[in-house]
């Protein structure tokens, strides 16, 4: 039987065993052996077993053109991108970032093991041309990948369908307030300023749509899109900081969750990841709660194999 195990499906001869004896076949859980039926990775089984833990711990060093790319408030490790690269490709295999930013993804893309393909759309010139300086001062160490400076709504009608293995992206967490809670509020204290502060004035941009609603209705677009030029049974993981705003809460990994699944997608899981180095700011101190968001969640979808209903 011809079967394709993309990690949902156990390996044909699994089903014979019990539940415990079908997760680990001896020998292809060594390191460095790649099970013969994994077309998904080009991971050993310790090494697959161990990236399905939910919570992520680590923190990468300032590494990379950090000093560089750090002029963009959110951008990503490139060993995290590195680590979902290499997790949901194999080698060959061609990554879509549609929220390129200053090229978190490209960097981990081209260090991961062996290299994979990048393709990068960022709507501001100012985070391409930061990418294409970091690039150029690493002379040949970090492998250059195409960034294209655009509405990736707009870029990505010109990609082919099924021509990505995976979207690993980063998009605008919601739309930006012009005030956030603290601007200005407590001169003071320059602690209660916020990071995420890093929005164009395009209109373009998402984190300037006219509400929440647009927002995610655009999201939900660029979704359409990604699901069109992924592969059939390949993953999209997108990177999502919740946050709170005009005193609430928002969930926006489930909000984004919901859209990826109307514009086509299997929600298959998150990872959360934990950001021990963030700053405690006292913003409702002493009257009520309102959380230090130390975390982010990457949000793990799947194209199905045929169009859903
Ligand atoms: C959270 S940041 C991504 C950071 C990136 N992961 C990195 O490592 O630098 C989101 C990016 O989406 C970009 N963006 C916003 N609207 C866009 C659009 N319509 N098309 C393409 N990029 C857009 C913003 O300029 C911003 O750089």
């Amino acid at each position: 039987m011809d079967v394709e195990f993309l990690g949902d499906t156990p390996p044909a001869t699994a089903s014979r065993s019990t539940d415990a004896e079908a997760c680990v076949d001896p020998k292809p859980y060594r390191r460095g052996e790649k099970h013969p039926l994994n077309r998904l990775n080009e991971l050993s089984g310790e090494e697959w077993l161990y990236f399905t833990r939910t919570v992520l711990t680590t923190a990468y060093p300032r590494e990379l053109g950090h000093d560089v790319r750090k002029a963009h408030g959110a951008n990503k490790p490139p060993r995290l991108m590195k680590l979902l690269i290499e997790f949901f490709t194999a080698a060959g295999g061609r990554v879509l970032d549609p929220f390129a930013g200053v090229g978190g993804t490209l960097i981990g893309a081209a260090i991961s093991d062996p290299p994979r393909y990048c393709l990068g759309i960022e709507l501001n010139p100012r985070w391409a041309e930061i990418y294409h300086q970091v690039i150029e001062e690493g002379a040949g160490i970090i492998p250059a990948c195409p960034m294209t400076v655009g509405d990736c709504r707009e870029e990505m009608r010109r990609l082919e369908d099924d021509s990505f293995d995976l979207i690993a992206t980063d998009p605008p967490y919601n739309v930006q307030l012009e005030r956030t809670m603290c601007n200005g509020r407590y001169p003071g204290h320059r602690n209660r300023q916020t990071d995420y502060n890093m929005v164009s004035a395009s209109d373009l941009d998402l984190a300037n749509a006219g509400g929440y609603e647009q927002y995610l209705d655009s999201m939900e677009e660029v979704f359409s899109e990604c699901r069109r030029v992924l592969k059939a049974n390949r993953y999209m993981v997108v990177i999502v900081r919740n946050c709170y705003q005009n005193g609430e809460y928002v969930y926006v990994n489930a909000d984004l969750s919901r859209r990826a699944k109307r514009a086509g997608f299997v929600p298959k899981g998150e990872k959360i990841w934990y950001q021990a180095g963030t700053r405690l700011r006292p913003y409702g101190y002493p009257h009520s709660y309102v959380p230090n968001i130390s975390h982010q969640h990457i949000i793990i979808l799947q194209k199905p194999r045929q169009a859903m209903a």
